[in-house]
C-alpha cells in the first residue's frame, strides 16, 4: 500500500510542508490533493525560506513528481509567481511537475466574489484569505466551474467571458463593477504560461506510477478542524482536508493508502474567525506568537494563538486514522516555566466531555486544563531524540498515553535539520 497521507490536524499552519520536504527523499511523487493559494507551506534549507502556495513541497527534489491533484483550485498568476521565483532560485522544476486538466481554476472574478461575500457577512466573517477559494469550490460543485483541461480549448476565451457574466449577475453587479478588469491581462498571459505545463489527467499518471509500484505521498492543506464538512463550520475552508480528501482529490482508491501522518503544533493556532476554546488572549498567548512568530504564511495576519487542545486532536486523529504523529515547533515552549494542555472540556451543563461538541457549542465550552513543567532548555541546539530534556519527555508521553498514537518526530526549529526521528 505505497500512499501515505500527511495532514494537519489543527486549523492550518502546522508545518506540513517541512515534513514533507523531510519525508519527500524516501518517496516518488508527492502530490496535493485539495485547497489551492489559501495556504502557505514554509520549508527552510540550505539558509534559505521558500514559501509554496500550489507546488507541492516535493518540488526541490529532482527524482520527485509532484502533482497538483484534481481536488485542487489553482490561480494560474499565483502559480507562476510561485515558478519564477523557484527558476530565480535556480530549482529545475520543469520535467517534474504535472497538473490535473480536472483541477479548477481560479479566476479573478471569484477572487473579487470572495471579498464581496466577506463584506456582507458583517459580524459572522469568515476570516477568509480572499483567494477566491469559497467561490472557485461553488462553481465546482454548481457544475459551472472552469477546469484547467478548459484552457486547451479553442473557446476557453467565451466560456471565461460567461463565467465572469454570471459572476456579475450573481452579485448582482454590472460585470464592470466587479473591478477586475486590472488583472485580466494578467490573468490571461498566465493562463498561457500555464498551457505550457505538463497538463494531464494525473489519475491515469498516479495510478500508472502506484502500478510501478512507486510511492506516494498525499501533503494535505489547511487542518482537519478546517474541512467543509467536520471543521468548525461555518468558520472552515471549502474542501475536503482529512485523509479521505486525498482519494477524491487525487483519483487513488481507499485501499492503496497506508499511512496517515498528523501533524501538530506542542501548541494551537488559527487565523481567521471562529471557535478557539484554548486561545490565550493575554501575555502568554503574545509570548507564543513571538516567540513562534505566529503571522501568516500567506496574509501576514497575527495567528491566534493557545495550548494544545486534546478533545480536538482525539477528533482529528478519529477522522484521519492517524497512524503516527509529528509534533512541530516545541522549541517555542522553550521558555515557559509551565506548559498547560486542554484534556476535555466543561460544557454550560457542568458536563466534562473528552469530545468535541457541535460547532456552535464550541463557543461555549470551557477547557479542563492539566498543567505540566517546562524543559528550560534550547532544544534548537539538539540532535538526537534521545538527548530531548526529560520534561518535554514526559510532555510528549502524557500526550501518546492522551492520544493513543505514538509520536514519531519531534521538530525543534524550522530547518530541515532541526527534526528529531524517536
Ligand atoms: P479560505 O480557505 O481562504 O476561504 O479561508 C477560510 C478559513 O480558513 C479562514 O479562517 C482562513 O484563515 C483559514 N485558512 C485557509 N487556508 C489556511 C491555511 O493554509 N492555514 C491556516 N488557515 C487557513
Amino acid at each position: 500500500m505505497p500512499v501515505d497521507v500527511l495532514i494537519g490536524l489543527q486549523w492550518g499552519d502546522e508545518g506540513k510542508g517541512k515534513i514533507v520536504d523531510v519525508l519527500a527523499p524516501t518517496y516518488d511523487v508527492v502530490a496535493r490533493f485539495q485547497g489551492g493559494p489559501n495556504a502557505g507551506h514554509t520549508l527552510t534549507f540550505d539558509g534559505l525560506k521558500h514559501v509554496l502556495h500550489q507546488v507541492p513541497s516535493g518540488i526541490f527534489h529532482p527524482h520527485i513528481i509532484n502533482v497538483v491533484g484534481n481536488g485542487v483550485v489553482l490561480d494560474p498568476v499565483v502559480f507562476r509567481q510561485e515558478l519564477q521565483k523557484l527558476t530565480d532560485r535556480g530549482v529545475a522544476w520543469g520535467q517534474n511537475l504535472y497538473i490535473s486538466k480536472k483541477a479548477q481554476l481560479i479566476l479573478p472574478s471569484h477572487r473579487a466574489l470572495d471579498r464581496i461575500s466577506e463584506e456582507a457577512r458583517g459580524n459572522t466573517k469568515i476570516g477568509s484569505t480572499l483567494k477566491g477559494i469559497g467561490p472557485t469550490y461553488q462553481d465546482k460543485i454548481g457544475r459551472t466551474g472552469l477546469r484547467v483541461g478548459h484552457i486547451l480549448l479553442p473557446d476557453f476565451q467565451k466560456r471565461y467571458q460567461e463565467a465572469v457574466a454570471r459572476h456579475a449577475r450573481e452579485a448582482g453587479f454590472h460585470h464592470k463593477e466587479l473591478e477586475i478588469e486590472p488583472f485580466e491581462a494578467d490573468f490571461f498571459s498566465a493562463v498561457e504560461f500555464l498551457r505550457t505545463l505538463q497538463l494531464t489527467d494525473t489519475e491515469y499518471l498516479l495510478n500508472d506510477l502506484l502500478a510501478q509500484g512507486k510511492r506516494i505521498l498525499a501533503e494535505g492543506a489547511q487542518g482537519s478542524l478546517l474541512d467543509i464538512d467536520f471543521g468548525t463550520y461555518p468558520y472552515v475552508t471549502s474542501s475536503s482536508t482529512i485523509a479521505a480528501g486525498a482519494c477524491t482529490g487525487l483519483g487513488i482508491a481507499p485501499r492503496h493508502i497506508d499511512k496517515v501522518y498528523g501533524i501538530t503544533k506542542a501548541y494551537c493556532t488559527r487565523v481567521g474567525s471562529g471557535p478557539f476554546p484554548t486561545e490565550l488572549l493575554g501575555e502568554t498567548g503574545e509570548q507564543i506568537r513571538q516567540a513562534g512568530r505566529e503571522f501568516g504564511s500567506t496574509t501576514g495576519r497575527p495567528r491566534r494563538c493557545g495550548w494544545i487542545d486534546l478533545p480536538a486532536l482525539r477528533y482529528a486523529i478519529m477522522l484521519n486514522g492517524v497512524t503516527e504523529l509529528h509534533l512541530m515547533k516545541a522549541d517555542v515552549l522553550d521558555s515557559f516555566a509551565e506548559i498547560q494542555v486542554c484534556t476535555h472540556y466543561r460544557l454550560p451543563d457542568g458536563t466534562r466531555t473528552p469530545q468535541l461538541p457541535d460547532p456552535g457549542d464550541l463557543a461555549h465550552v470551557v477547557p479542563v486544563l492539566q498543567t505540566l513543567p517546562g524543559w528550560h532548555t534550547d532544544l534548537t541546539q539538539l540532535t538526537e531524540y534521545n538527548a530531548l530534556p526529560a520534561n518535554l519527555l514526559a510532555y510528549l508521553e502524557f500526550l501518546e498515553r492522551e492520544l493513543q498514537v505514538p509520536i514519531r518526530i519531534v521538530s525543534v526549529g524550522p530547518d530541515r535539520v532541526s527534526t528529531l526521528f524517536q
